[in-house]
């Protein structure tokens, strides 16, 4: 059986990179992109020397450059032969209250986790639909569940992310391509290492473990780790927002 591939937005650093290392150790070529490509370059470096069957694509890509996203994916399939799995995971998290942050803080997440993401999924779908074949993943987060002080900008953009992977799972129901939706807790990256708090707090290691068997097993939808879903997503949903108010 032919190699697989994966191309990962946002795998210059944090789940994505750590995700990158995985896949390798697991077998899969990789297509690895992000806006800084001197990290990626390097990532490239070190999987190439501890895997040395891996053949890896490196792309510079700005996700909010959206006409820019679908050359780059093209290029990808041309160097990887095919593209069998796509992780839009590229995303920021800028916190402040709505009316005192700056708006360009706001405007920038929807940007980059909910267009950017759009940009992603579409130029996915074009190469699955040449191909007939792809399995396309996205990394929301449980912040989708509800919104949080000093994060409404992100928890929409996650929600909105969430719903927009749904109709796309509707839009592909009769074609040969699987939809994944990944909700990830407090994973121990940049994103959030300027937190006070962070519940339920795993290892980026640990995480990527789980995405990858996540995406193995072609789920629709889980959150990592998976026992989340048992209390902490229908507490977020069930919490008066007197309790919520006091977690901003
Ligand atoms: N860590 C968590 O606890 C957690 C929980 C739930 C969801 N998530 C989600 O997981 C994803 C990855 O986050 P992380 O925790 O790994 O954070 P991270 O360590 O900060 O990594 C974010 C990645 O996104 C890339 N990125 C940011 N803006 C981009 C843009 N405009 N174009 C292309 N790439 C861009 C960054 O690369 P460059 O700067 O090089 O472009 C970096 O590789 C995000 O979608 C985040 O919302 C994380």
């Amino acid at each position: 059986m032919s190699r697989r591939s994966i191309v990962i937005t946002g795998a210059s650093d944090g789940i994505g990179k750590a995700l990158a290392f995985e896949m390798a150790e697991r077998g899969y070529d990789l297509g690895l992109t992000a806006r800084r490509l001197e990290l990626l370059e390097a990532i490239a470096e070190d999987i190439a020397a501890r895997y040395p069957e891996t053949q890896i694509a490196v792309e510079a890509l700005d996700v909010t450059a959206y006409e820019t996203v679908q050359p780059v994916f093209d290029k990808l399939a041309g160097a990887l032969g095919k593209i069998d799995i796509v992780l839009a995971n590229a995303g920021i998290a800028r916190g402040g209250r709505v009316g005192t942050m700056p708006l360009a803080d706001n405007l920038m997440t929807i940007d980059t986790n909910v267009s950017g993401a759009i940009a992603t999924v579409s130029a996915a779908l074009k190469i699955f639909r040449q191909q007939g074949h792809g399995h396309l993943v996205a990394t929301s987060s449980l912040a989708a569940y509800r919104g949080m002080p000093r994060n409404a900008a992100y928890c929409a953009s996650k929600a909105a992310l969430s719903t927009f992977m749904e109709a796309v799972r509707a839009e592909t129901y009769k074609e040969k391509i699987a939809v994944t939706v990944l909700h990830p807790g407090y994973i121990d990256t940049e994103i959030n290492r300027h937190l006070k708090s962070r519940p339920f707090l795993i290892t980026v290691e640990k995480g990527s473990k789980i995405f990858a068997d996540l995406i193995e097993k072609k789920v629709a939808r889980a959150t990592v780790p998976v026992h989340l879903a048992g209390v902490l997503r229908p507490l977020l949903k069930l919490l008066p927002t007197r309790l919520i108010a006091r977690m901003g």
